[in-house]
């Protein structure tokens, strides 16, 4: 496939199978919605207790969405938390927002080594389909670094192994497409198996882990209405199209109207299924105070 027929959509990084752009941001925020009311309205599960000053890490911000609402829910208790957003792409960051949250360019894998010690919270949400072994380990590392000694760790990922969305032809065309490329790419798919073990060996301890089904497609209906749409569940997997056609296709979709193809039939099967979900993990973890 030659590059004028490839989509017209901003990738950060060749690592990093979505894009970043203004279209992503809206879907990133929508998303937003379904996982927060997924774990009962909350924005946080870590048994914080923070204090006027304190500094927080919004690592992989995207759109900033969370920083946004952990600040405002913050201030409503009367605490007004400094809040350091970090992302590999300034591209979806908000053009206004309060004077205590700041948006930089970085890697979480590569922090500035001043940053050492220096966070009460850290939060990161689904990066699964940025990282291999390598970043994950220095990923975690680093975040172990620039928190305080005490300091609580949460990341917010879902599962991409045991995938529940193959429920006929095409969908599980497009789960053994997506299997490949994953696979591909070092992309760690246990995400919850693999991420416990490396916190412990990083130096974490009380590190724990939730679990919610969030349903897709008709199997919303039974689920009183929350998760993702077979059309939203879609649009996640549209912003694949351009590692998956670089790479060739994988022996599935060789063209932009073939892999449109695929995502539309699947959201087809996925509205028509009730047996559609996902898995979504959250892990807490504390830096230790003797550390
Ligand atoms: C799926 S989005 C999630 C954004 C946000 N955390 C949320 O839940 O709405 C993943 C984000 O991770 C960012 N990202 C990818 N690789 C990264 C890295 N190595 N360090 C920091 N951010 C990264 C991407 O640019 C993107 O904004």
């Amino acid at each position: 496939m030659t590059e004028e027929h490839l989509p017209q959509r901003y990738y950060p990084s060749t690592q990093y199978l979505l894009p970043a752009d203004q279209e992503e941001v809206a879907r990133l925020n929508e998303q937003h919605r379904i996982i927060i009311k997924a774990f009962e309205d909350k924005l946080s599960l870590a048994p914080l207790s923070l204090n006027t000053g304190d500094k927080v890490l919004e690592s992989a911000a995207g759109s900033g969405v969370w920083a946004l609402e952990f600040a405002a829910e913050n201030i409503v208790k009367g605490v007004e938390v400094d809040i350091e957003c970090i992302d590999i792409s300034a591209k979806q960051y908000p053009v206004t927002y309060p004077s205590h949250i700041h948006f930089s360019v970085h890697s979480v894998a590569n922090l500035p080594p001043e940053w050492s010690n220096t966070f009460s919270y850290a939060h990161q949400r689904l990066v699964v389909l940025a990282m291999n072994d390598t970043l994950w380990r220095s990923a975690m590392k680093e975040l172990f670094r620039v928190l305080k000694p005490g300091g609580w760790l949460e990341l917010i990922e879902f599962e991409t192994k045991r995938f529940h969305c193959g429920v006929g032809p095409s969908s599980n065309r497009l789960c053994s497409l997506v299997d490949k490329l994953f696979t591909e790419k070092g992309i760690i798919q246990d995400v919850s198996d693999y991420l416990c073990p490396l916190l412990k060996e990083v130096g974490f301890i009380d590190i724990q882990c939730q679990t919610r089904d969030v349903s897709v497609g008709g199997r919303r209906i039974i689920e009183g209405g929350n998760g993702y749409t077979g059309e939203q569940w879609g649009e996640g997997w549209m912003g694949i199209k351009v590692p998956v056609l670089t790479g060739g296709g994988y022996g599935v979709a060789n063209t932009t109207e073939e892999f449109d193809a695929l995502v539309q039939a699947s959201v087809r099967e996925w509205n028509d299924s009730k047996e559609v979900y996902t898995i979504f993990y959250v892990i807490t973890a504390r830096k230790p105070v003797s550390s």
